[in-house]
């Protein structure tokens, strides 16, 4: 008799709308893995008995999503480098001595992205981040080990900017300003990590902000351009993204983790974005 596949899922609230299911299904089935993927309510304040439920019934794996990721934080026994600097645990995974690992996958994710699928060169390069909450925390270590040019964060509350330098200081330099001092620099990749997309709003970004040959990444996707990307469009970005290769591309980072295996993003993209575009996967950040 066949062995049942390993166990993974999602938990998140609200999590009806997550794509991780399909994601984990179409790399399972790209790289010949027997795995089962499925999503899971959890009540504000019951993560840790599920999640102890879950790996003690055999589970294999979690991704976890809001508003869940500090929480898996301290649920896990131990957690990576780079889940450790983003403050923040995004995926679980249970060790061969039963020991539960915690990783966040979303960083490398969004660089990959950047890098591999979009060709876009990071290092030496000017980098403006709008934002400074845990979404761009979670970047950080991934974007400066690329090694570009320039790191400036621009956000509403500067302080907040602030205490992301100096929690970073020992891998490289980050600048900081709000966004009325953006006035007069010029970059060549912006990439919006503010929460400021989900409510249809941009920050106040001044005129001539895009360098010769820039790009705009958005770390929220939507069926149709956000909000920046059509601010990017205006100011004659040369190419733009949103965040849908980098929700792939953290699923993929979690895959490798659990599986050793990499599974290819590019093709999985392609058949998330025309999903969303037909109407089938529901718009979120
Ligand atoms: P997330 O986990 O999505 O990053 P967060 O930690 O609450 O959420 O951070 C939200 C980010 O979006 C912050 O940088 C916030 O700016 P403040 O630090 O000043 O609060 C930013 N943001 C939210 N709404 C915004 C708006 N309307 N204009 C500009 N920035 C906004």
């Amino acid at each position: 008799m066949a062995a049942d596949p390993d166990r993974y899922a999602v938990f998140g609230n609200p999590v009806v709308h997550s794509k991780s299911p399909q994601i984990h299904q179409w790399f399972a089935r790209q790289t010949g893995q027997d795995i089962s993927y499925s999503k899971q309510l959890v009540e504000e304040g019951q993560f840790e008995s599920a999640a102890a439920r879950f790996f003690r019934s055999g589970g294999k794996g979690l991704n976890i999503t809001m508003p869940f990721k500090l929480n898996a934080f301290t649920f896990a026994d131990r957690v990576t480098p780079r889940a450790e600097r983003a403050g923040a645990v995004n995926t679980l995974a249970r060790q061969g001595d039963g020991s539960i690992l915690g990783d966040n996958t979303d960083g490398a994710g969004m660089v990959a992205d950047i890098t591999a699928n979009l060709g876009w060169p990071l290092d030496a390069r000017r980098v403006l981040v709008l934002g400074a909450g845990g979404a761009v925390r979670g970047v950080l270590q991934p974007l400066l080990s690329e090694g570009p040019g320039r790191l400036l964060i621009a956000n509403r509350t500067v302080a907040k900017a602030l205490q992301l330098a100096r929690n970073f200081r020992d891998l490289g330099r980050i600048q900081v300003c709000g966004f009325e001092d953006l006035a007069g620099q010029q970059f060549d990749l912006v990439i919006n990590g503010t929460a400021a997309s989900l409510a249809g709003d941009l920050p106040p970004l001044p005129e001539g902000l895009l360098g010769d040959g820039a790009c705009c990444y958005d770390m929220m996707y939507a069926a149709e351009p956000t909000v920046f990307l059509r601010w990017a469009r205006e100011q004659g970005a040369q190419a733009c993204a949103d965040g849908l290769g980098m929700l792939v591309g953290q699923a993929a980072e979690s895959f490798f983790l659990w599986r050793g295996v990499r599974p290819d993003t590019a093709a999985v993209i392609k058949l998330l974005r025309q999903a969303l575009c037909r109407g089938q996967v529901p718009p979120v950040g």
